[in-house]
């Protein structure tokens, strides 16, 4: 009898343990930030930081996204990468609408298509808006940024689900002007597709983490159900470039996060 209740006692705690680490890895968002190291960064440049939020899926935290605004503005960013995967078919637009305003007012924002956004016909409603608030929709071209007498690229690429006849990625960073080069694109399959891609960094996205993490695994899953699936969080080198790979906000999977919180990505780019 004393047996069968601690096994019962035993039971209860890993389900409510489970419960717990559940709704946090789902409602709690988390900082990360990475210190990324070029000899070749313009002096000016350094200690930029790039806030990069990816994968959000229309998902909100806190009234008007108020928990996520937080989070972005205690990160003190220079400007804000959104990789694509922004909004969904579930995503109220509305919502949207409302944190592309705040973002706007913390600083620059820069933008790049994910899959959903075309698979869901959302371009055009998104441009709307990011013609409203001064969000720059990088499609496949690039900006340069300006300090002083340096300067540094920031390009980005539209997702492959656009349209059939757009320039590839490789053709795109070919055609990139000398310097130090940053390459937003949504996917995070640079590393196998174009590892000798001529650029610095590649910020991306779309593994949601691997959704369900584990200690010393890393992502169980991704989004299409692939086991153990490559390149789901962190930074990769590819020998050519660095490539950080965020595990986004939101989630499309059919299965809840675990141990794998809705993550706003910072990275901070040094000289040296
Ligand atoms: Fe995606």
């Amino acid at each position: 009898m004393r047996k069968k209740h601690g096994l019962l006692k035993m039971m209860v705690t890993a389900a409510v343990l489970c419960s717990a680490l559940l709704a946090d890895s789902n409602l709690r968002v988390v900082t990360t930030e990475y210190t990324l190291r070029y000899s070749t960064l313009p002096r000016e440049f350094d200690g930029l930081r790039i806030v990069q939020l990816s994968d959000l899926h229309g998902g909100v935290w806190g009234r008007d996204n108020a928990v996520l605004l937080k989070r972005v503005r205690e990160a003190k960013p220079d400007l804000i990468a959104l990789t694509g995967d922004l909004a969904d078919k579930s995503t109220r637009l509305s919502d949207i609408d409302t944190l592309l305003a705040a973002l706007c007012a913390i600083a620059p924002v820069y933008y790049v298509s994910g899959n959903h956004e075309w698979t869901n016909r959302l371009i055009e409603p998104l441009r709307a808006m990011f013609e409203r608030y001064g969000v720059r929709y990088l499609r496949n071209e690039y900006v340069t940024l300006r300090s002083g007498e340096a300067s540094l690229i920031l390009a980005g690429v539209e997702d492959p689900n656009g349209w059939a006849d757009q320039p590839k990625p490789d053709e795109v960073a070919d055609g990139l002007p000398e310097g130090f080069r940053v390459l937003l694109g949504h996917r995070n399959y640079w590393i196998w597709n174009y590892p000798a891609l001529p650029v610095d960094l590649i910020l991306c996205g779309h593994a949601h983490g691997g959704v369900i993490r584990l200690p010393f695994v890393g992502g169980v899953l991704d989004h299409h159900l692939t086991l153990f699936p490559g390149f789901t969080s962190g930074v990769y080198h590819s020998g050519r470039y660095d490539m950080l790979v965020s595990r986004g906000l939101g989630n499309t999977s059919g299965f809840p996060r675990f141990l794998n919180n809705p993550e706003v990505v910072v990275a901070v780019l040094r000289r040296g």
